[in-house]
């Protein structure tokens, strides 16, 4: 399918203008027209013949304190031998190829089976494998075998079927990023060696090395950066001897899939380990670990008997911090069971911490790799968030086992179908962990400030795309947490139990298969014996719909009706639940409970009866990812008053606080202020604050927060970063001012309750209660304008920094802190270098050490984010640190977007280096340039400057030239 290569100026032979290459899913290469492409391009810069390091470090300010002299070191090795595929990378050339879903076509041939021996040396690793070939019995005519390879980082040294070394242009050929065997014989076993070299892949896909181990990253296509081989995931193959060796000494630990069959000790200090996966799996489930690792252990035991060995790994040195890893572990393999019935199925579940990691975590069968920052954590290093999002990992890639692995995608077209769907599980199991309330406004603001954004964007897709460059872009907002909406749609649409019953008739027909989404709702629609081919149009619509609203109430015939109203971007009307509630409005007594009114015409009327006029409650509990409005455009702000106290709905409640907050933020910003909204909203903030109504500090404190400034955003037609930034400030501090006492008081009263909860413990209650106090805090921090007021504020912060009882009250405080100025500025600085020290070098402190300075509200901000990026602890290698830092600062709205176009500069110019290390971390960073049509004529021309000049950039990584030509489209 795709390669992963730098798109390199020096081979100027393309002119095709507007033509594109076409790839189809059987290796067959053809020209479309459709996307231009850049000037030119090869598939061979990311390493020369001789591996020499791509990029000279001593030429990169940010780059110097890390990483030079180690890669210089490894470019001796392997100059001796020939690699038999160093002619394709040097000569020959391709385009971007653009994917497309309706090209889908099966393999001709399967492997269905590979054995593998890595051997591995400082600088040098061989990999030799076995693929076991047959044809595939549901395609006639045979053919030939397409294997995937990327030359640009695999060095083919033989290939061989039976000991003989295969013909070149006879038995087989060699493209970019393919090797194609000619019409293989049933039974036949190719043997391949080639040498890749970990210790040099920055791109950290494939092979390559963390701190003191080797490891593997392969989902979507990074196994062909580590053999040749089918790597699509509807070639499931039994990995059946994976062979590690290496040197005992610094790598005692050797980790693959499944289970241990054999190891033993070796000649010259080496050691081996062989490892077999019963379970046929795709190519993007394969993982080696090979390192010196601490481990913990623990068992767990499945309902129907079966023991299963628990391991979880990490660097020495934070061994410690690995026990709510695997009490989460065991929590996720419980709850799987009960909730959807699904067992574990080795006898072995083992979990490695990475600290270089370009995404969160990683599902390989049996064999998870993660990201540090979603494993480990202990009382005084993670905050109540890391330990939730520990938590919620955890169960996500645990939950792959059956929504992801034992039945998987069949193309990469339909990566919702894994991940939406397993991302809607861990939400549920994180809401039945915690609060359910709680975690269905984290998740809707969630959607709301990312989510709603990506689709009003250059970027924008349905959940299942329709095309790609690059597979690695599509890991999006929209696949995932839209997909997860629409997998929420089901369950609303056939209630809990519909949904078990498609859950299972789904594993039930396609367990140990890939298949596509339409396969997932086909099992659904049957198990409820329902009709959802209208629904399917989730699928390939993209962009958020809009559902308008008006009401009527007939006094005389007590009919209550409802008008709703959807636009979207399908040409047919989608099917879109929307759970509905009424309430009384003279008792303020809910007289009709949450309904689900089918939506699936343009237009429709729901009618009810009831007993005199109501206030409906609509879209409850978000049960469709749209955009909400009343048809007449106003605002009926009365009505949301009415609901922001007496919603029986915790969710509308919420969400009727939301629209007053917002609505009052408008005014401000467009100096037409309502004192009569002010006043709905002071009543809102005021009876939350005595917290009517309400039995969860979390909920309260969220209900007392304002909308996020990127939520904001997304109601503008053209943005406008500096005004959300200022209104919004003002309103708060509004708030802040009239209720100073009473926040006062509150603060002082948690602050007991705190106290008096003794040791830290991380229970929702408890996180509920810092939660609020922290919120306390911030609107106390906000009244700043005087001196005495910075005074009092950094006194304030600085107490509460000291007496913090864990990272969440920490952090609380040092964000307050960092954005201080005249008489906060000693306390400002004295906390962040206390921080600093206190730190002590541990990574994941120093990231949001780094983070806390870039969200800063200060003036000059930008110039202490340039100067971070000098700091000795900065490095773009670490995608964790680079993104605490430079990718932070692009979500600190108003300085990011900065009317100078100085924030725009700097990543423009951080990302020419960036992209020459990690195409994937750099085309993330770029989308925080490329809604430029969303900003006003001269902060949009700014934005559209910088991608211009990265669009022209030469090298350029397919994944970043696909984002900014898409933005520039
Ligand atoms: N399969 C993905 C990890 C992945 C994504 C690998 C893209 C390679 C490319 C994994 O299951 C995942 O979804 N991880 C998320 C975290 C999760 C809690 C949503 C991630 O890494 O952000
Ligand atoms: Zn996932």
């Amino acid at each position: 399918m795709m390669r992963k290569a730098m798109l390199r100026s020096t081979v100027a032979s393309f002119t095709v203008g507007k033509a594109i290459a076409r790839k189809h899913h059987n290796g067959v290469t053809s020209l479309a027209t459709s996307r231009r492409m850049p000037p030119a391009f090869s598939s061979s810069t990311k390493r020369r013949p001789a591996f020499v390091p791509l990029l000279n470090n001593k030429n990169h300010a940010w780059l110097l304190t890390r990483g030079g002299a180690a890669a210089e070191s490894f470019s001796t090795t392997s100059t001796t031998s020939t690699a038999l595929n160093s002619a394709v990378a040097e000569s020959e050339t391709t385009a971007p190829v653009e994917v497309f879903r309706t090209d889908y076509k099966p393999l001709p041939h399967l492997v269905t089976k590979i054995n593998m021996d890595f051997v591995i040396e400082n600088g040098k690793t061989t990999v030799t494998s076995e693929l076991f070939i047959e044809p595939n019995s549901s395609v006639e005519g045979g053919g030939d075998l397409v294997l995937d390879g990327d030359e640009s980082c695999v060095k083919l040294m033989s290939v061989s079927i039976d000991g003989k070394e295969l013909e070149k242009g006879k038995e087989y050929d060699l493209e970019p990023q393919k090797m194609i065997i000619k019409s293989p014989a049933p039974g036949t076993v190719l043997k391949t060696v080639v040498e890749i070299v970990p210790e040099e892949n920055t791109q950290l896909s494939g092979l390559y090395k963390s701190g003191p181990m080797y490891c593997s990253q392969c989902e979507a296509m990074g196994f062909r950066r580590i053999t040749y081989y089918p790597d699509r995931p509807d070639n499931m193959a039994v990995f059946e001897n994976i062979r590690l060796e290496a040197d005992e000494k610094d790598y005692p630990v050797l980790l693959s899939n499944g289970n241990l069959v054999d190891s033993g000790k070796l000649e010259n200090g080496r050691h081996f380990a062989s490892w077999s996966d019963p379970f046929p799996k795709p190519s993007y489930l394969f993982a080696a670990v090979v390192g010196n690792l601490g481990y913990i252990e623990d068992t767990y035991t499945t309902t129907s008997g079966r023991e299963v060995k628990l391991g979880v790994y990490s660097e020495k040195e934070n061994v410690d911090k690995l026990h709510y890893a695997m009490d989460s572990l065991k929590r996720s393999m419980k709850w799987d069971e009960d909730k959807f019935g699904l067992e574990y199925d080795l006898d072995l579940y083992n979990i490695v911490a990475v600290e270089s990691f370009n995404m969160g975590a990683m599902e390989n069968k049996g064999l998870n790799v993660f990201n540090t920052a979603y494993v480990l954590a202990d009382k005084d290093t993670a905050s109540d968030a890391d330990f939730e999002r520990v938590e919620g990992v955890i169960g996500h890639e645990y939950f792959h086992n059956w929504t992801g692995n034992r039945v998987t995608c069949r193309d990469w077209f339909q990566l919702t179908l894994k991940e939406g769907l397993t991302v809607f599980r861990d939400q549920e199991f994180s809401g039945d962990m915690n609060s359910n309330a709680v975690k269905r406004i984290e998740d809707v603001r969630m959607v709301r400030a990312r989510q709603f954004a990506e689709d009003a964007g250059p970027m924008a897709h349905p959940i299942r795309p329709e095309s790609y460059i690059s597979m690695d872009n599509f890991y999006t907002a929209t696949v995932y947490v839209k997909g997860a909406e629409v997998i929420r749609m089901y369950n609303t649409l056939l209630g809990t139990e519909g949904f078990r019953k498609g859950m299972d008739l789904y594993f039930e027909r396609h367990d140990g298969t890939g298949v596509t989404c339409d396969d997932f709702l086909q099992a659904m629609a049957d198990a409820n014996d329902v009709d959802l081919s209208q629904f399917s149009l989730w699928y390939s619509t993209p962009g958020t719909p809009t559902v308008k609203y008006s009401s009527a109430y007939d006094a005389s015939t007590g009919v209550f009706s409802l008008t709703l109203e959807q636009e979207s971007k399908s040409d047919k009307p989608l099917h879109i639940p929307v759970s509905v509630g009424l309430m009384d409005k003279e008792s303020g007594e809910e007289v009709v409970p949450t309904t689900v009114l089918d939506l699936k015409e343009s237009k429709q009327t729901f009618e009810f009866n009831v007993k005199g006029d109501v206030v409906p409650s609509i879209l409850r509990d978000f049960s469709a990812p749209v955009k909400l409005m009343p048809d007449s455009g106003a605002v009926d702000e009365e009505a949301l008053a009415f609901l922001a106290a007496e919603d029986t709905d915790g969710f509308n409640r919420w969400e009727a606080g939301q629209r007053l907050y917002t609505s009052s933020i408008f005014q401000n910003m467009n100096g037409k202020e309502s004192e009569k909204t002010l006043q709905y909203v002071f009543d809102a903030f005021e009876r939350t604050l005595k917290g009517e109504k309400l039995d969860d500090y979390s909920i309260q404190a969220y209900a007392l927060l304002l909308p996020t400034e990127a939520t904001l955003s997304e109601e503008m037609e053209i943005i406008d970063p500096t005004a959300i930034h200022k209104a919004r400030g003002a309103v708060k501090q509004k708030i802040a001012r009239k209720f100073q006492n009473e926040i006062s008081a509150k603060y002082e009263e948690l602050s007991g309750l705190v106290e008096a909860d003794g040791e830290l413990s991380v229970d929702a209650k408890s996180i509920g209660l810092r939660r609020l106090r922290n919120v306390m805090l911030e609107y106390l921090c906000s009244i700043k304008e005087t001196p005495e007021e910075q005074k009092a504020a950094a006194e304030l912060a600085k107490k509460h920094f000291e007496n913090a009882s864990g990272m969440t009250d920490k952090m609380a405080a040092l964000s307050a802190l960092a954005s201080m100025e005249g008489k906060g500025t000693e306390a400002r600085d004295w906390a962040l270098q206390k921080f600093y020290d206190d730190a002590d070098g541990y990574s994941l402190v120093v990231d949001k050490w780094f983070s806390v300075q870039a969200l800063a509200n200060l003036p000059d901000v930008l110039d202490r984010v340039k100067k971070l990026t000098k700091h000795p602890d900065f490095t773009l290698e670490v995608p964790n640190r680079c993104r605490s830092l430079v990718s932070v600062f692009t979500m600190n709205a108003p300085a990011f977007h900065n009317p100078s176009g100085e924030g725009y500069k700097f990543i423009g110019e951080l990302l020419v280096e960036l992209d020459k290390l990690n195409p994937q971390v750099s085309s993330r960073l770029a989308s925080s340039l490329i809604r430029w049509r969303r900003y006003d004529e001269k902060l949009g021309a700014l934005m559209k400057a910088e991608l211009e000049k990265l669009k022209a950039m030469k090298p350029i990584s397919e994944d970043l030239y696909e984002i900014v030509s898409k933005a520039l489209d």
